[in-house]
């Protein structure tokens, strides 16, 4: 998670003074890990409290108090922690009844406060990556989603039987930083498949190419990469 956090601070570094960094948060379990390292990083931690805007790549169709909540797992692991300020973090409604007003809402949101023509451009989204291809709140089955003109969507996610609010595939390619966290073995042969093979609508995840796109993952999740791949990733 060493990794991840340097990246962090390069992204939040090289903002212009002018403006607060954007970055959206992934869902998952994941992070965690990254905001333990965070919170123990004193200088990291001012940093990110003093010059980040923070969003999320997604929320579960739950409110903010609930245990499945993305949000509420952010405001536990790292935004409590750190202390950081309310006012510079956005939630997605999840607990909106209507899910697809709430993903209007939100990117109205998006295009209000993160600049960038015709697609507004986030400094860093972090992702994750599920054992099928998923990312964000995209799933396999979501095929029509790659041609959405839309920034934030709110498809019906049959495995979950749930619909989930997730940015699309066009607001995350158009950031300026993606950052995959991806571990454990279960994502191994995923991963392979994600980054070694053509991109697939199959693998949501293989979809993603924003400007400059990075894979951080732990020797379990790289196991199955060519040797020097795992080495790089
Ligand atoms: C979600 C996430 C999702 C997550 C992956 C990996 O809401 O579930 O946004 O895309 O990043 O499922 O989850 P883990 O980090 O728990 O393996």
């Amino acid at each position: 998670m060493r990794d991840a956090a340097s990246n962090l601070r390069t992204v939040l570094e090289a903002t212009p003074a002018h403006r607060r960094c954007t970055i959206a948060l992934s869902g998952g379990n994941t992070p965690k890990r990254l905001y333990a390292h965070i919170e123990s990083d004193m200088p990291l931690r001012q940093l990110i409290c003093d010059r980040a805007e923070l969003f999320f790549s997604d929320e579960r169709a739950v409110a903010p108090d609930h245990p499945d909540s993305n949000y509420g797992m952010a405001l536990r692991h790292l935004l409590q922690p750190i202390g950081f300020p309310p006012e510079n973090c956005h939630r997605m409604s999840g607990e909106e009844t209507d899910l697809h007003a709430a993903a209007d809402s939100y990117e109205r949101l998006v295009t209000k406060v993160v600049s960038g023509l015709p697609v507004p451009s986030f400094d860093l989204i972090m992702l994750g990556m599920g054992s099928d291809g998923h990312t964000a709140s995209l799933f396999p089955e979501n095929r029509s989603l790659p041609d959405s003109s839309r920034l934030v969507v709110a498809p019906y996610v049959a495995s979950k039987s749930t619909n989930r609010i997730s940015m699309s595939l066009r607001l995350i390619n158009a950031a300026r930083h993606v950052l995959f966290l991806v571990t454990g073995e279960d994502k191994a042969s995923m991963v392979h498949a994600a980054l070694m093979h053509p991109p697939s609508e199959l693998i949501p995840a293989s979809l993603v190419c924003a400007q400059h796109t990075i894979w951080l993952l732990d020797p379990a999740a790289a196991s199955q990469l060519p040797e020097q791949d795992a080495q790089g990733s």
